[in-house]
């Protein structure tokens, strides 16, 4: 008997619907030749039902998406939403809940993409980013008093645990230790580790320790490397080549991950997954809910599909997830551009063309 796998799909708001569809489209395409299935359950939360029922994420939903193999997300995100409710209500609660503690944000420029970087190309763009994805600043602790009045006082806390610290950085080493036997290029270059240790002494101490101890006791043959998150995001424009696996808390894993999905190619190709590698994982085109191209079959599905077979690879499915993302390069070497609006096919024809090479 082949294997089913359970997929939870959040198309979302927006663009989120036309994206989500492409990716299934090529996943179900990709499972007949894979030999395994894959039963899709749709749930309609996003801005449209939250202004309908005031409904974000229920616990009840977070409880039945337990029960899946995994979770594929659109986009989530409405222009009459007031900003704030949807991200905390629906997609931080989702990784809280469930506990997906990484953050995986391969940022891997393909061929024929366009970069802003001049004179960068597929051999110098072609790292991971593990974000730390339930710590940090997003905990939400603090507070605030005296609101709108001149005293004022707002604090919201950079909390971090060792054992927060730690599940994160073994998950970085051992995927360095990975990579580092598939290309003797990666096995070059360090893992970096990314903070602001000299002005958070305190976080960035503890994040700094662990990383130091892990990687001398468990991983002495594996490089470290360490970058203050402002300098990071200036080599990350002006020697992307530097970096292979790079890891670091919730909040600089925000920032870095934009400049990532730029140099990538833009918000068009960039995928990213919430990881719970015991549990429950949640995989998600990077960009947003983009509105203004809503409906008129224009957005580009490939960081959807590129999600897609994220999940197939994070699911077990690696020959599968490699048959997906060397159609994708295919398709991409035809398109025109990575823009909305510009690729020189429609979303519908973008998903058919990588679902006709794996048929
Ligand atoms: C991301 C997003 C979210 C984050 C927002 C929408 C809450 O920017 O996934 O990077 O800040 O983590
Ligand atoms: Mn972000």
């Amino acid at each position: 008997m082949s294997k089913t796998y359970t997929i939870a799909v959040i198309p979302g708001d927006g663009t989120g619907p036309e994206v989500v569809r492409e990716g299934m489209k090529v996943m179900k395409t990709a499972a007949v030749s894979g030999g395994f299935k894959l039963e899709f359950t749709e749930f309609n939360f996003g801005g449209e039902l939250y202004l309908k029922t005031g409904e974000t994420l229920p616990d009840s939903a977070v409880d039945e998406f337990r029960k899946f193999d995994s979770i594929f997300l659109g986009a989530i995100g409405h222009p009459d939403v007031k900003p704030g409710i949807l991200e905390t209500g629906i997609l931080l609660k989702a990784r809280f809940a469930l506990d997906q503690y990484i953050n995986l944000r391969p940022v891997r420029l393909y061929p024929n993409v366009e970069t802003p970087l001049r004179d960068k190309g597929p051999e110098d763009i072609d790292f991971v980013v593990i974000r730390e994805n339930t710590g940090g600043i997003y905990t939400g602790i603090g507070g605030a008093t005296r609101v709108g009045t001149l005293d004022e006082i707002a604090t919201q806390v950079m909390v971090y645990d060792r054992r927060t610290v730690d599940r994160c950085l073994r998950y970085a080493f051992e995927l360095k230790k990975k990579r580092n036997t598939l290309n003797p290029k990666y096995a070059e270059k360090p893992i970096t580790l990314i903070h602001k240790r000299n002005v958070l002494t305190h976080c960035g101490d503890l994040w700094y320790r662990a990383f130091e101890e892990m990687g001398a006791r468990d991983y002495p043959g594996i490089k470290r490397d360490y970058n203050h998150v402002d300098a990071a995001n200036m080599w990350l424009v002006k020697n992307p080549e530097w970096f292979d696996v790079a890891v670091t808390e919730n909040l600089f894993g925000d920032i870095i991950t934009d400049v990532g999905a730029m140099i990538q190619g833009g918000l068009g190709v960039a995928a990213g997954g919430n990881i719970n590698p015991e549990g429950v994982s949640m995989f998600e085109p990077m960009g947003g809910s983009a509105p203004k191209y809503a409906g008129l079959n224009v957005i580009n599905p490939m960081a959807a599909i590129g999600a897609a077979m994220m999940m197939l690879d994070t699911l077990g499915e690696t020959k599968t997830a490699q048959a997906i993302e060397s159609a994708m390069m295919t398709v991409m070497q035809k398109m025109k551009s990575q823009a909305a609006g510009k690729m020189g096919y429609s979303t519908t024809e973008v998903g058919d063309m990588v679902a006709a090479l794996l048929a």
